[in-house]
């Protein structure tokens, strides 16, 4: 079979994947469940052949993720590092092919889709060059490294109208949207306020990453990794602890925020914040990186068609003495929700009709003869049944044990090259969450509150 009508087949074999126990079956058009005969099999043929750009940390798990759908075969990989290349041939065989050059990968023919895992920097060229290639491509988040880099990615997905998700995971989670169905039904009231915190206190939660003691000139392609940045001498620390650096991470906004901002504007179907600011610090992980080690934004979202206008501000702090820990909060009039990663809570709290007297009320500063006039007179203006107190109530969804929301986005991908489907984070989704991170950032370093289009996804 030829590439094309190898990808041509995968596409008209349509809902094969409802045969797999797929999760996200509501979503599937129906136009192509009639193509399925009830006992259809994957053959050989059939399968999805993935390759893995970037064999790191992220590479390793997507690929082990991405294996657990049926139908799916790892068959290649590219890094920058011997090491991860032996590393995935030690997991997975002799037989996968392994490069340094990723366009080596892309250059193969039995290859349908590929995830990028690289460092931020490189999202964008590999994305577009796998487009180009006719790829499906799983590009992890932050979808991109510069917002101009985001347009890019979205116009050549549209052009090529290649398969293009991008990997917050949480998207596809289960939890994430029964929270959605809940904060639609107005189970919160009026959202206000949004609120997170991801805090931690260790080396590794800061980004110290191990370094392999075999990081020579010769085990990595140093130069590659610098891209278009800055020329610098060989640096282990650089390569292996990227994310310490502007040139080639997105520091704490595009690492942790993003992840936040993509369930937040997945619940509230929101396009993005109006206006930024963000303050911060480099206090406790002094070791050359050049971005802070605690965050702290606000971010104004405007009223929309789904939803009122609120705050959100969220604080990454890897200098907590408490020894870290992590909430979201998304607070209405009427109840919170409090979102964990494939869980929640909602705590609701009705309010009395009646205002109520005493406590800390000027009440108690009244004569005893116009406290009780006053109180006769509240008991006639409000009936028994709105003296009631507050009401508190409390409700939690947590996704079944084992659940792993990574699984089911990649489900959700693969439905999509099978199938057509619209894709569950499209890049245009991506810049929309990666942006306001960017913005963070950009906000941090000139100390500026800054103004963003939501909608044209541009610094105003
Ligand atoms: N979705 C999530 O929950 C999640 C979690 C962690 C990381 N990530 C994202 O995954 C990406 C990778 O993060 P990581 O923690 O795996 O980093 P990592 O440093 O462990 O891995 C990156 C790998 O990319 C390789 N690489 C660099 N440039 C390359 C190039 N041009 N061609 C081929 N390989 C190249 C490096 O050698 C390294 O092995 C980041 O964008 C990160 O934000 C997502």
């Amino acid at each position: 079979m030829t590439d094309n009508s190898r990808r041509k087949f995968l596409r008209d074999l349509g809902g094969t994947a409802a045969l797999l126990g797929a999760g996200s079956l509501a979503a599937f058009g129906k136009e192509q469940v009639h193509l399925l005969k009830p006992d259809t099999r994957i053959s050989a043929n059939d399968k999805i052949r993935i390759g893995c750009i970037g064999m790191g940390i992220m590479g390793f798990g997507d690929v082990e993720t991405a294996l657990k759908v049926p139908g799916v075969e790892f068959v290649a990989a590219a890094d920058l590092y011997s090491g991860h290349l032996d590393k995935v041939k030690e997991v997975y065989g002799k037989d996968i092919f392994t490069t340094r050059d990723y366009r080596e990968l892309l250059n193969r023919k039995d290859i349908d889709a590929v995830i990028v895992a690289t460092p931020d920097h490189w999202h964008d060229t590999i994305s577009i060059d796998a487009m180009e290639k006719g790829k499906a491509v799983y590009c992890e988040k932050p979808m991109v490294q510069q917002i101009e880099e985001g347009h890019k990615v979205i116009a050549t997905q549209q052009r090529t109208k290649a398969v293009f998700q991008v990997g917050s995971q949480r998207v596809s989670s289960i939890a994430l949207l029964e929270a959605k169905k809940r904060y639609e039904a107005g189970e919160i009231g009026q959202l206000n306020v949004v609120e997170a915190r991801m805090d931690r206190h260790d080396a590794l939660g800061a980004w110290q990453y191990s370094i392999p003691p075999d990081a020579t000139p010769a085990n990595i392609d140093f130069d590659t990794f610098l891209k278009d940045t800055a020329k610098v001498p060989f640096d282990p620390v650089r390569f292996f602890r990227w994310r310490n650096y502007k040139a080639y991470g997105t520091g704490i906004p595009g690492d942790l925020f993003v992840h936040l901002i993509s369930g937040l504007h997945f619940i509230t179907g929101s396009l993005g914040p109006e206006r930024i600011y963000a303050s911060g610090n480099l206090v406790q992980w002094k070791d050359g990186r050049d971005v802070p080690d605690v965050v702290v934004a606000i971010f104004d979202y405007p009223e929309t068609k789904t939803h009122p206008a609120f705050q959100m501000t969220l604080r990454v702090n890897f200098a907590d003495g408490g020894g870290g820990g992590e909430f979201t909060r998304f607070i209405g009039t009427e109840g919170v929700l409090e979102l964990g990663w494939d869980d929640f809570k909602i705590k609701k709290h009705k309010l009395s009709q009646a205002p109520g007297y005493g406590g800390w009320d000027t009440w108690n500063t009244f004569p005893k003869s116009t406290q009780d006039a006053y109180v006769k007179q509240y008991n006639e203006k409000y009936p028994a049944d709105q003296r009631k107190p507050a009401q508190r109530s409390e409700n939690a969804y947590a996704a079944p044990q084992g659940y792993d929301s990574r699984k089911d986005h990649f489900i959700n991908f693969f439905e999509s090259m099978r199938t057509g489907k619209t894709v569950v984070e499209d890049a245009t989704f991506g810049l929309r969450a990666a942006g306001p991170a960017l913005v963070t950032n950009e906000s941090y370093f000139s100390k500026k509150v800054i103004h963003w289009d939501a909608q044209k996804m541009r610094i105003v």
